[in-house]
């Protein structure tokens, strides 16, 4: 899978199926800046931008 961070082409070869999107880029890409708060999809803390 090929995708782009933040202008930056990330190319993820074994993604795991039980991670959520906040963690992956909280845990693997290293970008802090998107939080996690309810951890229920209540809050909207955890929102991103696709685009
Ligand atoms: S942490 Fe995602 S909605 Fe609250």
């Amino acid at each position: 899978m090929i995708f782009y961070v933040n202008a930056q082409k990330i190319i993820e070869t074994s993604p795991n199926p039980k991670w959520t999107l906040a963690f992956y880029l909280r845990n693997k890409l290293r970008l802090t800046g998107t939080k996690v708060a309810c951890g229920e999809g209540g809050c909207g803390a955890c929102t991103v931008m696709l685009s």
